[in-house]
């Protein structure tokens, strides 16, 4: 078994933060992060810049980039506006994302989920005229911090309309990292009744600690795509409370243990993720980072 980890520090894990790293350390982290064998990294994303201004500078980011043979450089886009953007930059795959509860909706994206539906529509055929893959992410899969519980079925339907609309697969948000394995398994229950494993990824967020659990889980259900931040970086502002999403390392140090391949080189993680908690002020959430780093200091 290989599964694929998708490298969203870039994005998620600096959308949130309140120091900001230059562009020219953004383009460091990517490019390093392709180096260590990440072969899909989410490099920005084509927002609007008052909404998420840490994220401003994603068009100097991607076209600055040197890129590497194989790596896709994707970025998030919410209309057919960012998704010009993205375009522009070079971006190779863009993401649109919904999600599953109507309140985090109008927060985040300003506008219900049927909208936001209908403001991708055009991104879809704009993308597939340029050639682009689109991926689709729901948010608030396994709980909203406005209305707390979500609905299977809700998330059923949506990650369906997604695909119907052309994603090339629905990355599933746990975006204030509350859920359980027991949610992660009776949500894709009830997904499995249409929708092939294939299709979908996993994106969780850690808050309550669960991340790695709900991963484990997602594989038994023949997920083999992974969403992860180097450091364990990120959150989302209008996610109150969310903490930053399961980190790279840990990931890999996983799924070292259960002898599935993935392609990453630990050490050289570790060592980007430091550097860029260094850039950031801020203490690496990665345990596994941890751990490593205090052998290496005692050796
Ligand atoms: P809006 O204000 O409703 O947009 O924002 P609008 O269409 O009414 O346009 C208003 C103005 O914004 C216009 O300019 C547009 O041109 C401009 P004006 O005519 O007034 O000068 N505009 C843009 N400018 C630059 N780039 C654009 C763009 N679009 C419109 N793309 C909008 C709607 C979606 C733009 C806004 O709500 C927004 O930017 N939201 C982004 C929120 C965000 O980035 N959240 C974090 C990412 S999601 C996440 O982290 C979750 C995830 O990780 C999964 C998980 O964990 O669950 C993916
Ligand atoms: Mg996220």
């Amino acid at each position: 078994m290989r599964v694929r980890l998708v490298e969203v520090g870039p994005r998620d894990g600096l959308q949130n933060q309140a120091q900001r790293l230059s562009a020219t350390q953004k383009i460091e982290l990517i490019e390093r992060l392709a180096q260590a064998g990440l072969d899909y990294v989410e490099a920005g994303s084509f927002v609007h810049p008052r909404w998420v201004p840490q994220m401003a500078d994603s068009d100097q980011v991607l076209r600055s980039l040197s890129r590497r043979p194989g790596v896709t450089y994707a970025a998030l886009v919410p209309n057919l506006k960012g998704f010009e953007r993205a375009l522009l930059s070079g971006a190779t795959e863009v993401a649109v994302f919904a999600a599953a509860s109507e309140t985090f909706s109008q927060k985040n994206i300003n506008c219900s989920i049927s909208e936001s539906l209908t403001r991708f529509e055009p991104v879809m055929a704009a993308a597939k005229t340029a050639g682009l893959p689109v991926r689709g992410y729901i948010s608030c899969v396994l709980g909203c911090p406005y209305e707390g519980e979500v609905a299977p079925a809700q998330v059923h339907s949506l990650t369906e309309q997604l695909l119907a609309m052309g994603c090339r697969e629905v990355s599933l948000g746990d975006t204030i990292g509350v859920g359980t394995a027991g949610h992660v398994d009776r949500l894709l229950s009830r997904l499995s009744q249409t929708v092939g494993p294939e299709r979908l990824a996993v994106h969780m967020h850690d808050t309550y600690g669960q991340a790695l659990s709900n991963i484990y889980a997602s594989l038994d259900w023949g997920i083999s795509v992974v969403d992860c931040a180097v450091a364990g970086l990120g959150g989302c502002p209008y996610a109150p409370g969310a903490a930053g999403n399961v980190a790279t390392e840990d990931v890999v140090y996983m799924l070292d243990g259960l002898g599935i391949e993935h392609g990453v080189d630990l050490t050289q993680l570790v060592s980007i993720g430091e550097q860029v908690c260094a850039h950031l002020g801020r203490q690496n959430q990665s345990r596994v980072a941890r751990a490593l780093t205090s052998q290496a200091g005692r050796a």
